[in-house]
């Protein structure tokens, strides 16, 4: 129980000795008027007035948190500063520490904090920042598989949830959203993201903006800062190898990668990280054009800019700055605010700053920001807003929040193929054999990147099955393989399980640790082992259901790619195994679609949908010759962007678009007609795509600009109706600038970026 109101709070939290510390400090004394107004920024220049430079390069400087269970630490083992909690304390209380990000658990949070503003000089609280990217102690499914949903109402609230679980235990900035558009499957941090388009991913961005950042202002206790990462062009390194070099034109910086950071400042996302790799020979950590110009003074952001973990220190490595001392002062001077975990700004921005080659104005500028989202937070008015481990206990994983992660997991969840209605299975009369490495037990449920959630909280397959079938002792389940190595005698055990079945249900994939940060794969398959067990498996003859484990889009081939129904079910968190039997059972219908495209072969990456005709295109369908067109894979996707089925019958016809004629000022209404010829209700997602034939810059062969779910009973039809306005056509001209121009446009409602659904043509006045 919280006590009533804010003073006696205080005291609750802090211990009398702590409330008469804080009460009377330089910071609180302050802050006292902080209101997030013009005299805020007073209040903060008073407040910088008053520090040494040192202090202020504290201010500027986020380390991963000492203590027992601190996640960053245990992420990268070489990470430079490995302080103990004894040594951070002590730089906590010299203030040579703005903040700290990955710790565990509220209690060493308020330790912490509490040597902060009470036996630092000035008292300045820290701020406490983690990578909450899909959830906390409730998991909800990794972002990309939610993106599928198409539902930012349902990332928004997840994000909200996550925000409320973390903010509980102490966390006040998320290094969250990760809005990169990932176009290259062999990249493994796709999983972070919404995939490969962009107004998707910009819908995706503000949505979980929204959602960490909360309604009710930055100060609400169950508000955390979102970060929008990493800025910018990430996801296009070369070769899908994490960390690669980018060499992007500034076209495509301006049209694909930038537009989900910019949706994510609409959003008012209060910060933004630098990414780790180089933009066409200039490390993104010391890009001033990319900090400074776009970010500052064309987009006019004034929020916090945090470098990503050791990204100054990297620019070494880059072979971009000689030294410490020099990779300090071009990633400052470019525009990184703060640095995470090199410690280099502590170390070297005192002497910087006196020898006059680092402003102070720019240092005050940097510490100002760290101030100003401190106090957003309302970290002055009580530093122990976020820090109660009462709330911390009662607030994770309530029933409701895991009620909300199966339904995420549900919409999730897409239906690649369902070939003679397969699916659903019936609840009851039929035998099921549950096969493959990722069948029972808990392991790779909750996904990479997930820093507080565990897969021992989670539901596997096996439990959430046997829960929802009639008959739970009808399903049998057979591991058959590992992950990457066979089991002595497992295909055997698992084709007499099939033998023995009427239907056999396989789980095959990847690990979790084979997708996220640091794990590029040049060969997407599903591991030889696992294929090995799917072909002796399939040889039985029984019906089989693929459900797929995977961090991206793979390419499928042999047993997997035939069988008669397969499921993306990627990692879907804490009730995974519940709603992946809720679907396999009918309890609910699918509705996700494909956030990025499955591919024929590895070799077709990157492969996403919107790319350019070029001068001999060779349309999906047989090669043609002096066309462009892999000798040795179709020119398509297996399954594109936007699939995804139903255990409905859709059928699109009846596309009207009244004249045809878009005037300058006007807007063009587009209805078309969506009839269930099947027998379940479904929930279609029509997708709006465009083509600007002609154009003084060549355009994609499609780009999506709108999408509606709509659900319709079986036998029933609903039109939909969108309406395309000028704006949603502009492109950069040959100068740069955003421009729209007259001419012809073909417009789809289909179900995916490579079905026909039904299309015309239309003019632009
Ligand atoms: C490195 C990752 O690239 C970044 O996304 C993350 O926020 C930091 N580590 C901190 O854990």
């Amino acid at each position: 129980m919280r006590p009533p109101s804010s003073v006696s709070r205080r005291a609750w939290l802090m211990g009398a000795g702590a409330v008469v510390a804080w009460a009377s400090s330089p910071a609180r004394a302050l802050m006292a008027q902080m209101d997030g107004s013009a005299a805020a920024s007073t209040d903060l220049n008073a407040l910088i007035a008053r520090m040494t430079v040192e202090e202020k390069a504290g201010q500027v400087t986020l380390m991963a948190a000492a203590w027992a269970g601190g996640a960053a630490n245990a992420l990268n083992p070489t990470s430079p500063s490995r302080a103990s909690f004894r040594q951070q304390m002590d730089d906590v209380r010299r203030g040579h520490v703005g903040g700290v990000f990955n710790g565990n658990g509220a209690e060493m949070a308020r330790q912490m904090q509490t040597m902060a503003v009470e036996k630092s000089r000035l008292k300045i609280p820290l701020i406490f920042a983690a990578d909450v990217i899909h959830g906390f102690r409730t998991v909800f499914p990794m972002p990309l598989a939610e993106a599928g949903s198409f539902d930012p109402e349902l990332a928004e609230r997840t994000a909200r949830i996550a925000a409320i679980e973390a903010t509980a235990a102490g966390i006040d900035w998320n290094f969250a959203p990760m809005v990169d558009i990932a176009r290259d499957q062999r990249w493994g941090r796709g999983i972070e993201g919404a995939g490969e388009d962009v107004l998707l991913s910009r819908i995706m961005a503000d949505a979980r903006v929204r959602g960490f950042q909360g309604h009710a202002g930055l100060a609400a206790p169950d508000a955390m800062a979102a970060c929008a990462k990493h800025f910018a062009a990430y996801g296009a390194a070369e070769g899908g190898l994490d960390y690669n070099s980018v060499d992007v034109s500034e076209r495509t910086l301006r049209e694909v990668y930038f537009p989900p950071f910019q949706a994510a400042l609409d959003a008012q996302a209060a910060t933004i990280m630098a990414s780790f790799n180089e933009l066409s020979g200039v490390p993104a950590t010391a890009n001033h054009w990319l900090l400074s110009d776009v970010l500052r003074d064309e987009w006019h952001f004034d929020g916090l800019v945090v470098s990503d973990y050791t990204g100054d220190m990297e620019l070494i490595a880059h072979g971009f700055a000689a030294d410490a001392r020099e990779a300090t002062k071009l990633a400052f001077l470019a525009g990184v605010d703060m640095s995470m975990q090199s410690g280099f700004y502590m170390e070297h921005l005192p002497d910087l700053v006196k020898s006059g080659e680092v402003p102070m104005a720019r240092l005050d500028q940097a510490v100002r920001r760290v101030l100003a989202l401190k106090a957003k937070l309302g970290l002055f008015d009580d530093p122990f807003r976020r820090i109660d481990p009462s709330r911390e206990k009662t607030l994770v994983r309530t029933p409701a929040h895991l009620e909300v992660a199966r339904d995420a997991a549900r919409r999730s969840i897409v239906l690649l193929k369902n070939e003679d209605d397969l699916l659903p299975l019936p609840r009851q009369g039929k035998t099921i054999a549950l096969i493959g490495p990722f069948a029972q037990g808990q392991r790779d449920l909750v996904g990479p990147w997930n820093v507080y959630g565990t897969d021992a909280d989670a539901i596997d397959l096996l439990t959430g099955m046997r829960a929802v079938a009639a008959d739970p002792d009808a399903i049998v389940a057979v591991d058959g393989s590992g992950v990457d190595k066979p089991i002595r005698g497992g295909i055997e055990a698992a084709v007499a399980a099939a033998q023995a079945a009427d239907i056999v249900v396989l789980a095959v994939g990847e690990s979790q640790t084979m997708s996220g940060e640091a794990q590029s794969r040049t060969d997407i398959v599903i591991p030889a082992p696992q294929m090995a067990l799917a072909g002796a498996v399939a040889a039985t003859g029984k019906p089989m259901v693929v459900l797929l484990r995977h961090g991206r889009a793979l390419a499928l081939h042999g047993a997997v790619k035939d069988a008669q129904a397969i499921l993306a079910t990627w990692f879907l968190g804490s009730m995974s195994g519940m709603a992946t039997a809720d679907i396999l059972f009918g309890l609910a219908s699918p509705s996700a679609r494909l956030p990025c495209s499955f591919p024929y072969e590895s070799g077709q990456e990157p492969l996403y949908y919107a790319h350019k005709n070029t001068g001999r295109p060779n349309p999906p369908g047989p090669r043609v010759a002096y066309k462009a067109h892999y000798r040795d894979a179709p020119n398509a996707a297996l399954y594109p962007f936007g699939h995804g089925l139903t255990y409905g019958e859709i059928v699109y016809s009846a596309i009207d678009m009244g004249t045809g004629r878009l005037s300058a000022g006007g807007e063009l209404t587009v209805t078309a007609t969506l009839r269930n010829s099947g027998r379940h209700e479904a929930t279609e997602v029509a997708q709006l795509y465009v083509q600007d034939i002609t154009a003084s810059i060549t355009r994609p062969v499609r780009e999506l600009k709108a999408f509606q779910r709509v659900t319709i009973k079986p036998g029933e039809s609903r039109e939909v109706r969108f309406t395309i306005r000028r704006e949603e056509l502009l492109f950069l001209g040959q100068d740069m600038q955003p421009t729209v121009e007259p001419g012809k446009f073909r417009l789809w409602i289909a179900p995916s970026a490579q079905a026909e659904g039904v299309s015309d043509i239309f003019t632009l006045a």
